[in-house]
């Protein structure tokens, strides 16, 4: 392997990498490591706080690291450019080249480390949390539309066969109450299912999808909602399609729960190598700003923007509109997880 794919490899690392000679002049550097400490090739890499003031014994090395036996890592100040003393771990072995001595270290900013831990196993949480939360979903419409719906389909069917078998006009029309309230709950059964887990997506993808439910949404709720969806010559994954998708389904549900709107309208649409949304209602609007809210679904919408690496956000006027509007970049959809 050459020097380049050894050089690639460093400047990916997330440590900071410093490559220094025996009097301790920086020879390589990675960016990570300049971008830590600000320092510059040639230049010598100060002792950490520790080191500069510690008593040596004779013979003995300033650098607790340098000395035999060193401990495998170690937490300390450096001065670095900021001219803080920023506290590192730190690690430091030998190498040699053509009988020349050279020192790698190893640098980690402990607080960084932990935040960015922190961060990732968060996401993975939520990633996983949603992922059980589809799976529960896709069993109850499951559930829904084979076991329920099948047994109230079988006794609106029995009604409707008990119907002629019956003289009796007050029996009759209490029987046709029945089949029409049994009627509305299988059509209800329906949409839930629907809603629970929209089977068209896989299907059909996310247009279609999207230009059905509109239509669904304007009769379930009363309100004008319509569609204007441009996604050709796109191809979205499971992933991208469900998160939009649920997205989507919460600022509309949102609008009519909370907005009172006349008219809905969903833009979507593919521009700058990006899949761009809005929901826009005429509702009461919202303070856009106010963070009280005990409600999970806006919570949830900028998560999963986030786990496909768009953006979101609310724009309101009190007494006049809402839009939520945000982005998906197209380069990410290539790099999709399946595991939907
Ligand atoms: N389109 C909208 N019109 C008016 N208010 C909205 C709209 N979208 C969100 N809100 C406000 O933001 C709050 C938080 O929404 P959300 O996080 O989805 O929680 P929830 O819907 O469970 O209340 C809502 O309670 C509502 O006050
Ligand atoms: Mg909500």
């Amino acid at each position: 392997m050459d020097v380049e794919w050894f050089k690639e490899a460093f400047e990916h690392m997330l440590e900071g990498i410093i490559m220094m000679d025996s009097s301790r002049r920086i020879t390589y550097m990675n960016p990570l490591a300049h971008q830590m400490t600000g320092w510059e090739l040639a230049e010598p890499v100060p002792f950490c706080s520790y080191c500069q003031i510690r008593y040596v014994k004779e013979g003995e090395e300033r650098c607790v690291l340098a000395n035999p036996d060193p401990l495998p890592a170690f937490q300390a100040t450096l001065p670095t450019y900021k001219g803080l003393n920023e506290s590192f771990e730190m690690s430091l072995s030998p190498f040699f080249i053509k009988d020349q001595k050279y020192w790698v270290l190893v640098l980690r900013n402990p607080k960084w480390t932990t935040e960015k831990q922190q961060l990732k196993i968060k996401q993975l949480l939520i990633h996983d949390t949603m992922s059980a939360q589809e799976a529960e979903r896709i069993r109850i419409a499951r559930e829904l539309h084979d076991h329920i719906g099948q047994t109230v389909y079988s006794v609106f069917l029995g009604l409707q066969s008990m119907k002629s078998y019956i003289q009796d006009e007050d029996f009759t029309s209490h029987l046709k109450k029945m089949e029409a309230g049994l009627g509305k709950t299988l059509e209800d059964i329906k949409r839930l299912s629907k809603e629970l887990h929209p089977s068209t997506l896989e299907h059909l993808g996310l247009e279609t999808t999207l230009r059905r439910f509109a239509k669904d949404w304007s009769l379930l709720y009363g309100v004008e909602c319509t569609s204007d969806i441009d996604l050709e010559g796109t191809h979205l994954s499971k992933e991208h399609s469900l998160h939009i998708f649920r997205i989507i389904q919460e600022a509309v549900l949102n609008a009519v729960r909370h907005g009172d709107p006349k008219l809905v309208t969903i833009q979507l649409k593919v521009k700058e190598n990006q899949v761009q949304f809005e929901i826009f209602d005429n509702g009461i609007g919202f303070d856009v700003k106010n963070k009280q809210s005990k409600g999970l679904g806006r919570y949830h919408m900028i998560e999963r923007i986030h786990m496909i690496g768009g953006e979101i956000q609310w724009i309101s006027e009190k007494g006049k509109y809402t839009i939520v509007e945000g982005y998906v970049p197209l380069g990410e959809i290539e790099n999709e997880r399946t595991d939907y």
